[in-house]
C-alpha cells in the first residue's frame, strides 16, 4: 500500500542550498524512493519571486513523488503540519567573516522560528538546523520551542563527517563508501575535531584501523584535521560562496539515518544535545558519534579518548559554551 506524503520544511528555500536541496529531497534521497513528500518552502518577502521560480521548476520536473508544494513568506503557513524541518534559512558567512559575525543575524531568527514550529508543526517533527552558527541556532531553536522533545532537534555535522570520509579515501585511494566510523566532535566550526581514532577500512583481508593503513600519524594530527576543519573556507575562497551541493547531499544523509536507521556496526556523526557523555557539558548542542535506531539516535558509549583527543573535545566544547553566552547576549 502507497504510504502517506511526509511533509518536509525547508526554510531558506530560495537560497543556494535550497536549490540543491528540494530536488534531492523530492527524488526521494531524503526520504527513501518510496516515500512521497509535500514540500513546504519558506523564505522571506525580498526573497518570494525567486521562492515562486523554484516552485515553478518543481512543478516543470514532474518529480513522481512529489504530491504538493507550498512556497510561502509566512513562517505560521510554511510550518503548519510539517513532519521534518531543515532549517537553511539564515544569514550566510561571506569570504573573510568569521561565524560569530553572523550569530546576532541569526539567532533572532531562530528564536522567532522557535515558536512557529512549536505551535505549528507535527507533535513528532524532526528538525535539522544547517544553518549557521548551527550548534547554537538549533539551541536556540530548541531553548524556544520547549514543547518539542530536545532529543528532535539537531545540527548539521555530516557535511564535516563526509568531508573526514573523503580525505581518508583520497590519502589511501581507496573508495570513500569502505572507510567508516570517523567522528566529528564538537561545533559546526573550525574547532570541530575530526577524529580517526576509531575509523576503520574495509579492506580483502578485513577491516583495518585507518592509522596502521595512512600509516603516517603526523598527517592524521595535523594536516588531516586542518584540512577538514577549514574546507568550509577553502570553498568560500574557490566559489565565493558557500557550499551547497554538499551542504545539501549531507543534510539528505542526516536525514535518511536519522529516520531509517545507521547501518550494523557503524556510526554517524549529529549534532545534538548533550547528556554529559564524554564530560560535554551538558545542554550544549555538540557533535557525537551516533547510531540510528526506530527514528531515534543515540549517542555511541564507551569509546576510549586519548590526551590529544580529550584536549580537543574540551576545546571545542569551551567554543560552543562561549557561543552560547554570546547568542544570547544578542537576545537581550
Ligand atoms: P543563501 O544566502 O544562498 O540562502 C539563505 C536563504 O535564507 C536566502 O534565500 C534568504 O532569503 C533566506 N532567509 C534569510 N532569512 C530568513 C528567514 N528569517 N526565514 C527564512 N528564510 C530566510 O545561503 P546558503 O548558501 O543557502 O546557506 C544557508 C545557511 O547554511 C548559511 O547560514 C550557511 O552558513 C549555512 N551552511 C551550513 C553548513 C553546515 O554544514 N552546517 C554548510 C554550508 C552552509
Ligand atoms: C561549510 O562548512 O561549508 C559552511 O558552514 C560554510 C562556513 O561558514 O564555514
Amino acid at each position: 500500500m502507497a504510504k502517506d506524503p511526509l511533509r518536509v520544511l525547508v526554510t531558506g528555500a530560495a537560497g543556494q542550498i535550497g536549490y540543491a536541496l528540494v530536488p534531492m529531497i523530492a527524488r526521494g534521497v531524503m526520504l527513501g524512493p518510496d516515500q512521497p513528500v509535500i514540500l513546504h518552502m519558506l523564505d522571506i518577502p525580498p526573497a518570494a519571486e525567486a521562492l515562486n521560480g523554484v516552485k515553478m521548476e518543481l512543478v516543470d520536473a514532474a518529480f513522481p513523488l512529489l504530491k504538493g508544494v507550498v512556497a510561502s513568506t509566512d513562517a505560521v503557513e510554511a510550518c503548519t503540519g510539517v513532519n521534518v524541518a531543515v532549517m537553511v534559512g539564515g544569514f550566510p558567512r561571506k569570504e573573510g567573516m568569521e561565524r560569530k559575525d553572523v550569530m546576532s543575524k541569526n539567532v533572532s531568527i531562530y528564536k522567532s522560528q522557535a515558536s512557529a514550529l512549536e505551535k505549528h508543526a507535527a507533535k513528532d517533527c524532526k528538525v535539522l538546523v544547517v544553518a549557521n552558527p548551527a550548534n547554537t541556532n538549533a539551541l536556540i531553536l530548541k531553548e524556544f520551542a520547549p514543547s518539542i522533545p530536545e532529543k528532535n532537534i539537531t545540527c548539521l555535522t555530516r557535511l564535516d563527517h563526509n568531508r573526514a570520509l573523503g580525505q581518508i579515501s583520497e590519502r589511501l585511494s581507496v573508495q570513500v563508501s569502505d572507510v567508516k566510523n570517523v567522528i566529528i566532535w564538537g561545533n559546526h566550526s573550525s574547532t570541530q575535531y575530526p577524529d580517526v581514532n576509531h575509523a576503520t577500512v574495509k579492506t580483502e583481508g578485513g577491516e583495518k584501523p585507518v592509522r596502521e593503513l595512512v600509516k603516517d600519524d603526523e598527517w592524521l594530527n595535523s594536516e588531516f584535521i586542518t584540512t577538514v576543519q577549514q574546507r568550509g573556507a577553502a570553498i568560500i575562497k574557490a566559489r565565493k560562496l558557500s557550499s551547497a551541493l554538499s551542504a545539501a547531499s549531507s543534510a539528505c544523509d542526516h536525514i535518511r539515518d536519522w529516520v531509517c536507521g545507521t547501518s550494523e556496526g557503524s556510526w554517524v556523526s549529529m549534532g545534538v544535545y548533550s547528556d554529559g557523555s564524554y564530560n560535554v557539558p551538558a545542554g550544549l548542542i555538540y557533535s557525537f558519534p551516533v547510531t540510528c535506531r526506530n527514528g531515534e539516535w543515540t549517542i555511541v558509549q564507551g569509546l576510549n579518548i586519548d590526551d590529544f583527543s580529550r584536549k580537543k573535545l574540551d576545546l571545542t566544547a569551551q567554543e560552543l559554551t562561549e557561543e552560547k553566552t554570546l547568542a544570547y547576549s544578542c537576545l537581550s
